[in-house]
């Protein structure tokens, strides 16, 4: 059988660099889409350097999506590139829509027009669950998105459901519950502590500073949803499908274990600064992933303790290593 090749739009996240890992280990020819910088920020798959391809392409550009499908003529196309900070959203509303929403129907175009063979993922969110109608979450669960960035992830997920219906494209979307790594942004609140835990931990800062304490999320491991991504491409048939570890914890408990983890008293550091708190809120996320249990074989193997405690070593390790430029050595308070 010759070598199945796939896409991965926002190959330069988080979600991309671990599912560029994942594919390249069962043997695929990998082609990362990136948007044109004028500096590289390729640090998450600087460890896969001359084992995937690079593309220029951008959400943005009906064309040059068409062009990367025409000379890269992939199997599946897994697009996970979006504005993917909530409070941006805000910020930057329309442009949020672009890349988050219109940018699913410009990829799916260019899979309509270039190959309806192509099979397709859509990178949807727990965050169309908002205003969460029941507990917990499940494929039918009423959406009730509370940030723009919720509406346009809502817009992306429908037309991913109408391409298939309308055009008979292989065409999924994963409902991904919070998933984080060492390698989560460090504006998303699971980093930002544990970067800030380290911090604190090597004297670099004294103080952290957060929004909403009592926010509950389900939050599971980067490593093990990509492969549930994979998993949806390889069914006989295209689906949607809830992926999420099933817990709840809030903002809090987070604070708690990683504290914890470094020696520290997290009462002693976290200080709540209403200027983090969001317009809306989301309150409560919590996901059933039986279907994704039952129909894909797909279950978490990386409890949230285990998740936290992993993040705030990758940190320790990281800040330890570090030193601050000669001349510049006055202790950094949080950003
Ligand atoms: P991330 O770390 O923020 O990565 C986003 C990626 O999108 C980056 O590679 C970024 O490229 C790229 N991108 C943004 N605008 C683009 C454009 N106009 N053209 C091309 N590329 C563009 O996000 P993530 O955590 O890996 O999440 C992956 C996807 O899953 C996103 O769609 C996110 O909304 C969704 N999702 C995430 C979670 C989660 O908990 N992580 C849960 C549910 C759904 P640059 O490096 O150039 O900025
Ligand atoms: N970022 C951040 N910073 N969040 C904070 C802070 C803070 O200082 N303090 C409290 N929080 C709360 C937020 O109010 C929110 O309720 C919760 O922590 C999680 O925030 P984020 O980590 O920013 O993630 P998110 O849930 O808004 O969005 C992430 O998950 C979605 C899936 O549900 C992103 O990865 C989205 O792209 C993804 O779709």
């Amino acid at each position: 059988m010759s070598t199945p090749t796939a896409v991965i739009t926002g190959i330069t996240g988080q979600d991309g660099s671990y599912l560029a890992d994942f594919l390249l280990d069962k043997g695929y020819r990998v082609v990362g889409m990136v948007r044109r910088s004028s500096t590289e920020n390729f640090e998450r798959i600087e460890h896969l350097r001359g084992k995937l391809e690079i593309c220029q392409a951008d959400l943005l550009d009906q064309l040059s999506l068409i062009n990367l499908l025409r000379q890269v003529r992939p199997r599946e196309v897994y697009n996970l590139a979006s504005q993917s900070f909530v409070p941006t959203s805000w910020e930057q509303p329309v442009l949020t829509g672009e890349f988050t929403a219109l940018g699913v129907t410009r990829m799916l175009e260019a899979v309509r027009l270039v190959d309806r063979e192509i099979r397709f993922y859509q990178a949807s969110s727990s965050e169309m669950f908002g205003k969460a109608q029941e507990v917990p979450q499940t494929e039918r669960t009423p959406l009730y998105p509370r940030s723009p960035y919720g509406v346009a992830k809502v817009y992306g997920h429908w037309i991913t459901v109408n391409y298939r219906e309308s055009y008979g494209i292989f065409a999924c979307s994963g409902i991904l519950f919070n998933h984080e790594s060492p390698r989560r942004g460090k504006e998303f609140v699971t980093r930002k502590v544990t970067d800030g835990v380290a911090r604190i931990k090597r004297g670099l800062a004294r103080e952290l500073s957060l929004g909403n304490l009592e926010a509950r999320r389900d939050w599971g491991y980067a490593g093990d949803y990509v492969e549930a991504m994979w998993l949806m491409l390889q069914q006989p048939r295209p689906d949607d499908y809830v992926i999420a570890t099933g817990e709840t914890h809030a903002v809090r408990e987070l604070c708690e274990i990683a504290f914890a983890r470094a020696g520290l008293n997290w009462q002693e550091h976290v200080v709540v600064d209403p200027k983090l708190v969001r317009p809306a809120e989301v309150d409560l996320l919590q996901g059933d992933a039986s279907k994704a249990k039952r129909v894909l074989g797909w279950q978490p193997r990386v409890s949230f303790r285990q998740l936290i405690e992993m993040m705030v070593d990758a940190d320790l390790e990281r800040v330890g290593a570090w030193r601050p430029p000669l001349g510049n050595e006055k202790l950094q308070t949080d950003n």
